[in-house]
């Protein structure tokens, strides 16, 4: 009988060996992506390989520094040959709701700025319409955290607000907040609803990432990996 396997290590693994000699990598975050930071870490050792990781989180930072990947910030980086992420959904044009861990919008910087970038999941992350599953994390300015929730609210969805396992509000890297929005039906027309967020002052992003990903990794439950080309 075949042994059952972890679908993200199965999809993280798989990854990192996507990583070329001599590429500036955007590191991911999450419980997927830390399976690609530990393979890369190991072929940096086993086999040489030179590159720069961009991360992006501070948690990211942290566990690939700890791990020995170098790193490089923004400043010094102008484009990234490939980045590895998780998703919280990806649907079949490989739209996607990310910032189940609050980094979306380190996330979205760094997809913007990728020649390449390959989605690490497993297969309960494959949805038709996005929205079905997992709540869409929109990162606000505190002090437009009332006028946000209003407007989302008009846009046909339940905003929460994020918090901390402390019970504080939760905060990101830059220090926003999260509203959590349920859309009843799924979301029907990401396109639009990433203009209409876009459009409300106090947003600084929403974790609707469209057009972004090339590659879709998935890892499944009895080892095999399946590897999606845009
Ligand atoms: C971080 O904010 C997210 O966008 C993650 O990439 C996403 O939540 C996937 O995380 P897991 O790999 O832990 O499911």
């Amino acid at each position: 009988m075949s042994q059952a396997h972890n679908p993200k290590q199965v999809a993280g693994y798989a990854a990192a060996d996507l990583i070329q000699d001599g590429t500036t990598v955007g590191l991911g975050t999450g419980s997927t992506v830390w399976f690609t930071l530990v393979r890369l870490a190991d072929r940096i050792a086993q086999e040489g390989l030179r590159v720069r990781g961009v991360p992006t989180s501070e948690d990211t930072h942290a566990k690939a520094t700890k791990l020995g990947i170098p790193l490089a910030t923004l400043d010094e980086v102008e484009a990234i040959d490939l980045t590895i992420d998780g998703a919280d959904e990806i649907d079949g044009e490989f739209r996607m709701i990310k910032g189940g861990g609050g980094a979306l919008l380190r996330e979205k910087v760094v997809a913007s700025i990728s020649r390449r970038e390959a989605i690490v999941v497993g297969p309960d992350k494959v949805v038709e319409r996005l929205g079905t599953t997992f709540k869409l994390p929109v990162e606000v300015v505190p002090f437009a955290r009332a006028v946000v929730s209003r407007a989302v609210k008009e846009l046909g969805a339940e905003p929460l607000l994020r918090m901390a396992a402390d019970g504080a509000v939760f905060r990101t890297d830059n220090g926003n907040e999260i509203l959590d929005c349920h859309f009843p039906e799924g979301i029907a027309d990401p396109e639009a609803l990433e203009l209409a967020l876009d459009a409300v002052p106090g947003v600084v992003e929403s974790g609707l990432f469209l057009g972004l990903a090339q590659v879709c990794v998935i890892g499944h439950p009895d080892g095999r990996c399946e590897v999606r080309e845009k």
